[in-house]
């Protein structure tokens, strides 16, 4: 295994690309599912999770290949096979394919998830949906086995949560319904947006789009398109905060300041210089000022609130901060992991319940230590931590960082930065 290491304290100058989203990509390329012939996807991320995926369809007949960030997928001889366990529970949003195959094939047969380190992930609003449309469902051996009798035909889904995976896994079985489906309190985050513009490219008739209720009339059949991953907007937030934590200047291109508009807000009020144009965002903090840095409250809501996948990130630069501030994570039920960790590098850190409050380092800063990557936004928060911190930082563990950052150690030594990679 490698780890990350990391001399800290040094400013960050420049300018880095931000990628595809991961979160778009993965339901897009699921989509693929849904039609024959040749799709093409463009800005796609190459992540751990994005081959995850396409390996995942492989097994599933489609023949893919990646040239750059550009991905054509051709889906024209898909049949049926197992989804296994060893596929899901390295990455959970392989239930993401539910939906397509049903939609195709009339049946799937995908294994449950399992918990992950953030939390339990049930997809019961899922398969709740299925069966709304006709779907049989039946949860045996560790596996959900879906098939529809006859036709699926569209239905009524009200969810009792604004999930974001169920809101795409239904739309992606809704598509191809007999009749006209209604999602209400779908997810609104930008991702589902995305998807929405693949499918209409496609041909599905959808009505809605960032909006808490989607209309779905179904086809009787779909095409292969091309359609652009957007830009990942937790990847931008993610080194937003970065710079903001070791100081510097730095600018983001290719990406969408209007997807991250409570992170902008909350990094405004703590007294991060931020000015945004149509696809760039530069960040600014003098090191000398970084001490000056106020710590302010967040409580992660889902989209256009704070987002939970900038929580353990917004903890690391709030450990840097001046004075203190409650973190409340409303979202997952266990999304922590990345406090103790913190602890190790001097961040002063009480965990009651769903709520953290950090008490500012200021001047004093952080230093570093050898710490444990957990999930994939612990592991970015420590990386946070690590660049604004004195001395050596260790971050072992740090495949979970691969499955949803592209290229982070040339981005961060574009950027001045003195972090690179050895075996454990
Ligand atoms: C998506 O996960 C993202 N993953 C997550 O990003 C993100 O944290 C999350 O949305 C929230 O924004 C992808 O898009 C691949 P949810 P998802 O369903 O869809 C509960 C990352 O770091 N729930 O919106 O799985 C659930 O337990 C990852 O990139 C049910 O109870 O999240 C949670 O408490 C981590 N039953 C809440 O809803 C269900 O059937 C929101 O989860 C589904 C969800």
């Amino acid at each position: 295994m490698e780890k990350l290491v990391i001399e800290g304290s040094r400013p960050l100058v420049g300018a880095i690309n931000i990628s595809g989203a991961k979160n778009a990509a993965l339901p897009l390329i699921a989509a693929t599912l849904l039609a024959p012939g040749t799709h093409v996807l463009t800005n796609v991320p190459d992540l751990r999770d994005t081959r995850t995926i396409l390996s995942l369809l492989s097994e599933l007949g489609a023949v893919w290949q990646r040239d750059g960030s550009t991905l054509t997928i051709d889906c024209t001889d898909i049949s049926y096979a197992e989804v296994s366990y060893d596929l899901v529970k390295t990455m959970r949003a392989s239930v993401l394919v539910l939906g397509p195959l049903i939609a195709r094939l009339g049946m799937a047969k995908v294994s449950m998830p399992g918990g992950c380190a953030i939390g339990e992930r049930p997809i019961n609003f899922h398969i709740q949906g299925f069966e709304r449309f006709g779907v049989r469902c039946k949860l045996e051996h560790g596996y959900v086995a879906a098939e529809q009798d006859g036709k699926m035909h569209g239905g009524s889904v009200h969810l009792d949560i604004p999930s974001v995976t169920a809101t795409e896994n239904l739309m992606m079985a809704a598509v191809l319904a007999d009749g006209t489906t209604v999602i209400k309190n779908a997810a609104r985050e930008p991702e589902i947006g995305n998807l929405i513009d693949m499918l209409r490219n496609m041909g599905a008739d959808i009505e809605g789009r960032d909006t808490a209720e989607i209309t779905i009339n179904g086809v009787s059949r779909l095409h292969a398109a091309q359609t652009e991953i957007i830009a990942d907007r937790i990847e931008a937030g993610t080194y937003l905060m970065a710079v903001a934590a070791a100081g510097g200047r730095t600018t983001l291109t290719d990406c969408e300041p209007r997807h991250l508009p409570a992170l902008l807000e909350k990094l405004n009020e703590a007294g991060v210089g931020i000015t945004t144009g149509e696809r760039s965002i530069t960040v600014e903090m003098d090191p000398g000022r970084r001490p000056d840095l106020r710590c302010v409250d967040i409580k992660t809501m889902v989209y256009p609130g704070y987002p939970t996948d900038l929580q353990a990130q917004f903890m690391a630069l709030m450990s840097l901060g001046n004075g203190n501030c409650v973190i409340k994570e409303t979202i997952f039920e266990n999304r922590f992991m990345h406090v103790a960790e913190l602890r190790r590098l001097g961040a002063r850190i009480q965990t009651e319940g769903n709520s953290a409050v950090v008490t500012g380092s200021g001047p004093q800063g952080l230093s570093g230590a050898r710490v444990m990557a957990t999930d994939l936004r612990a592991s970015s928060s420590l990386v946070i931590a690590g660049l604004a911190a004195s001395g050596r930082t260790e971050i072992s563990r740090i495949y979970h960082l691969e499955r949803g950052y592209e290229n982070l150690v040339d981005k961060l030594t574009g950027l001045g930065a003195r972090v690179w990679k050895e075996d454990e």
